[in-house]
């Protein structure tokens, strides 16, 4: 592996504080940090971010979160802001995954915004997008995809976007790999629109496992992964990464 990869753990709404702390400590002890072109993204759910944050300051690996606000402070009950991300040292925030857009109501118009604030604060984006089961199936995923990008990507110089088909995050199905290098490539041509984007990275996210990363990074070339499921288990995991 010559190229820089990104792997990016989507810990969701899971792993309490112990848990969490142990799972971490096995990452920090790992021969991971030889492999200096891999870059391990812990995205935690916001109350952990302080102690993994104090945790993994002197180890090889980067902190994420899965989610910020669109404004930098205010009467948001309940919400919580991109400065305090940046005091706790997260170098990355997902924005825009399905399930953000499927129960909190995240609108492209929405992600944009919050794409514009976490740039602004030197936080990089991962966006995702991705279709529903009956978009691939009737043929029109890409025109899907493409509306998503138009109305999510604001004029950045760098974006991360995340290739996640919402039919196969958590089922276990994964598309071919054709597939998913037909849609970086998409991605890729489309964005190159964009005069301001100079770098572009795709990761492919959904039922990534040890028994797929392989194939999915080298015949898909894409720039990594986004790892829901597997990234809780330690051995699962380490294993992805060993493989890379
Ligand atoms: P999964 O989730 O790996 O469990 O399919 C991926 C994601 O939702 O980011």
């Amino acid at each position: 592996m010559d190229q820089n990869k990104l792997i990016v753990s989507n810990w969701k709404m899971n792993l309490n504080l112990s848990d969490s702390k142990k799972l971490i400590n096995k990452l920090i002890k790992s021969t991971f940090k030889k492999k200096p072109y891999l870059k391990n993204i812990i995205c935690p759910q916001f109350l952990l971010i302080p102690s993994i944050s104090n945790l993994i300051k002197d180890s090889h690996l980067l902190l994420g979160a899965q989610n910020c606000h669109f404004e930098r402070k205010g009467a948001f009950t309940g919400e919580s802001s991109i400065e305090l991300l940046k005091q706790f040292n997260c170098k990355y925030v997902i924005l825009g995954h399905s399930e953000r857009r499927l129960y909190s109501a995240d609108s492209n118009l929405l992600v944009k915004k919050k794409i514009k604030i976490a740039i602004s604060e030197e936080i990089k984006p991962i966006v995702c997008i991705g279709e529903p089961l009956e978009f691939r199936k009737n043929k029109s995923y890409l025109k899907f995809l493409e509306q998503q990008l138009n109305e999510c990507v604001p004029e950045c110089s760098e974006i991360i976007i995340a290739y996640e088909p919402i039919w196969s995050i958590g089922t276990g199905l994964v598309p071919d790999y054709e597939e998913i290098y037909e849609v970086q490539n998409y991605v890729k041509s489309f964005l190159k629109n964009n005069k301001f984007i100079k770098k572009i990275s795709v990761l492919y996210g959904g039922s990534v496992s040890s028994n797929n990363i392989a194939h999915i990074i080298k015949k898909s070339k894409v720039d990594g992964a986004l790892i829901g499921g597997s990234s809780l288990d330690d051995k699962e995991i380490l294993k992805i990464i060993s493989i890379l």
